[in-house]
């Protein structure tokens, strides 16, 4: 008799265990960063629907900012895994850091998930087993964005303001290394290559945290070079960077077209009054839900998918959920408001 008591006391207790994870509360608990609350869409689309979808799902989410700052990140980690989390979900500062988040969370046995900035460090997602990543695929915006230029291009011939048949153009750059705003750069320009149409780069100029500011100042600096007449697209990584290309244009009195990605709502507003040509919808409230999800299944040791309607693009062997981007026009923004 004892010894069954006994049996059943060790089962029970595992039960318990696996069933309140760390917590004695029985509740998950996520420790989130994102990597400067500066971000106009990491923090205006990103951060609310990762606290609004966890309290949907009665899960704990502690989110910091990391200031732009990796060492700072570095530290917020060690102080989750100190305090128990079940689970971290990283917006890693530096792409090229991810090593050693991983590895942190690997020494201890804490499942880790990184979404919206990918790892650019080759392999590194398989030296864990309990890492994965949610974002998007990082070329189709700059497809999509290159695509809808292109479209408006050859449709307004009046956009070649020197008539000489190339395109020049100016480009507002997100975060050099970030894999979204170097494959956005690339494929953006490239739909105009693609299709025999010269381009002409007049300047381009990247900015970390993707910032509307910089973004205002350096789009001003080059309307007063003498370029107002000459710049005939501003491509534009997000659309942060576009507000304050535009907010220069307006100041300068010129209206030259210009396009972002992510579709926050005051683009989308900007393109109904006609001041920007166009967006792509980059879906941070999906990212935001997945990354919940995945970090939910994950504390509870499931199957990473599970009861859930995301894909893990298997060919690619990433291990990542990646969420599609939608262009956006004047014909069809207001379904996004
Ligand atoms: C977004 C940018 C944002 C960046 C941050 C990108 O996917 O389009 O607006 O600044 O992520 O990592
Ligand atoms: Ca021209």
């Amino acid at each position: 008799m004892k010894k069954v008591l006994t049996l059943v006391t060790v089962l029970l207790l595992v039960f318990t265990m696996s069933a309140c994870k760390s917590d004695d509360d029985g509740v998950i608990t996520i420790g989130a960063n994102i990597y400067t609350f500066n971000d106009n869409f990491m923090n205006g689309v990103v951060r609310p629907e990762l606290e609004r979808y966890a309290e949907e799902l009665g899960v704990e989410l502690d989110v910091v900012d990391s200031e732009g700052s990796q060492a700072t990140l570095n530290n917020q980690v060690d102080t989750f895994i100190s305090k128990g989390v079940d689970v971290l979900a990283i917006n890693l500062v530096d792409p090229a850091a991810a090593g050693t988040i991983i590895e942190k969370a690997k020494d201890a046995d804490i499942p880790l998930i990184l979404f919206n900035k990918e790892a650019t460090v080759a392999g590194v997602m398989d030296t864990y087993d309990k890492v994965w990543y949610v974002g998007t695929d990082s070329a189709e915006a700059g497809i999509i964005q290159g695509q809808m230029m292109l479209n408006d291009w050859q449709a307004n011939a009046a956009w070649d303001l020197n008539e000489d048949g190339v395109l020049q153009y100016v480009l507002l750059k997100g975060e050099p290394g970030h894999p979204d705003a170097e494959a956005r750069t690339l494929e953006s320009i490239k739909a105009f290559t693609d299709a025999g149409i010269a381009v002409e780069e007049l300047a381009i100029q990247p900015s970390t945290t993707w910032s509307t500011t910089e973004a205002g100042d350096t789009m001003a600096a080059w309307l007063s070079t003498g370029w107002a007449d000459t710049i005939e697209l501003v491509v534009c990584n997000n659309d942060g960077m576009a507000f304050g290309a535009i907010q220069a244009m307006d100041n300068a009195s010129v209206d030259i077209p210009v396009y972002g990605v992510d579709a926050l709502e005051e683009a989308l507003a900007k393109i109904g009054t006609g001041d920007m040509n166009g967006t792509v919808l980059n879906d941070g409230v999906n990212q935001a839900r997945a990354t919940i999800d995945l970090a939910i299944n994950a504390a509870n040791g499931v199957d990473i998918l599970d009861g859930t309607t995301w894909v893990i693009d298997a060919p690619t062997g990433t291990k990542a959920v990646r969420v599609s981007y939608v262009a956006v026009t004047a014909d069809n923004y207001s379904d996004f408001q």
